[in-house]
């Protein structure tokens, strides 16, 4: 039979399955992070914790993705790798198409400077300083000029709805408003992506609440958000989930599909 066969588009996921399959190839430049068979081992006198034990995952540009698990699963350990602290023991994993899995401690610590803003569970503010300085101090590491610094810092800020709190010194702050303006700084050096680490756990749920929303308005603007969590009430917040268990990926779910699969349904803000 004589096939003009048009090639159908292929699914997010097939897409997902291509590129983390297709070892040694520089993903194309919508792929923000792209691990291939990520394995991260813990030698501990003699017995080995496998604390990954072979992820593949693909993060598009402009995906708000949570990754959740219980503790133990390998969260930490993937959040120190994706977050180029750590280097994994074999797989690939390419940031922004570098290669960073096998780079040296001082390469990794310049490309974690320029890629990746990072949001703790502990706001880690200067207490001494205003909002506007505590979001200004990586760009006093980087050198800019201090024109330059206090425009930027006050954009950021403005990302998150804080400019008119920018005299402010952190015990002058609500603890949302402390997290934004750790959001702000971590916002302040245009990073390819906002990795936040347990963003909601020292916040009560109104709070984690008031965060989600700066979450969700920054995905919508086009920042790609990487946010681990071990709270399906937060992951769900996410337009992706994905779970992992005992160092595997078990589940990998659009947030409609993640809902649906596990029940939740009355939890909507
Ligand atoms: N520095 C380390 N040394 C030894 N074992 C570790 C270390 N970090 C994590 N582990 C082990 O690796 C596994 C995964 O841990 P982790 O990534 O912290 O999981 P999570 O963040 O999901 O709780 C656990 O069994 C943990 O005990
Ligand atoms: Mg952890």
């Amino acid at each position: 039979m004589n096939s003009t066969s048009v090639e159908a588009p292929l699914t997010e996921t097939a897409e997902r399955r291509v590129v983390t399959g297709t070892a040694g190839a520089t993903p194309e430049s919508k792929w923000v992070i792209v691990t291939r068979g990520i394995k991260r081992e813990y030698d501990m006198g003699g017995e080995v914790v496998r604390a990954l034990r072979g992820v593949d995952l693909a993060i598009a540009r402009n995906e708000y993705v949570a990754i959740m698990g219980p503790s133990g699963s390998g969260k930490s350990t993937l959040m120190n790798i994706v977050g180029c602290l750590d280097t994994p023991n074999a797989g690939e994993y390419w940031l922004n198409g570098q290669l960073v899995s096998t780079m040296s401690d001082d390469a990794l610590a310049r490309v974690r400077n320029k890629e990746i803003g990072f949001v703790f569970q502990t706001f880690n503010l200067l207490p001494r300083a205003t909002a506007l300085h505590n979001v200004e101090l990586p760009l006093v590491y980087a050198g800019v000029s201090s024109d330059v610094r206090r425009r930027r810092a006050k954009e950021a800020l403005e990302k998150v709805q804080l400019e008119n709190r920018m005299d402010h010194r952190p015990n002058e702050l609500s603890g949302g408003q402390r997290q934004r303006v750790a959001i702000a700084r971590a916002l302040v050096n245009d990073p390819s992506m906002l990795l936040a680490d347990e963003p909601t756990g020292n916040l009560d749920s109104q709070t984690s609440e008031e965060i989600m929303r700066v979450f969700e308005s920054l995905a919508d603007s086009g920042q790609t958000v990487v946010m681990v969590t071990h709270e399906p009430d937060i992951a769900q917040h996410a337009r992706r989930v994905v779970v992992l268990r005992d160092g595997l990926i078990s589940t990998d779910d659009t947030r409609d599909a993640f809902v649906a699969r596990i029940g939740l349904g009355t939890q909507h803000a």
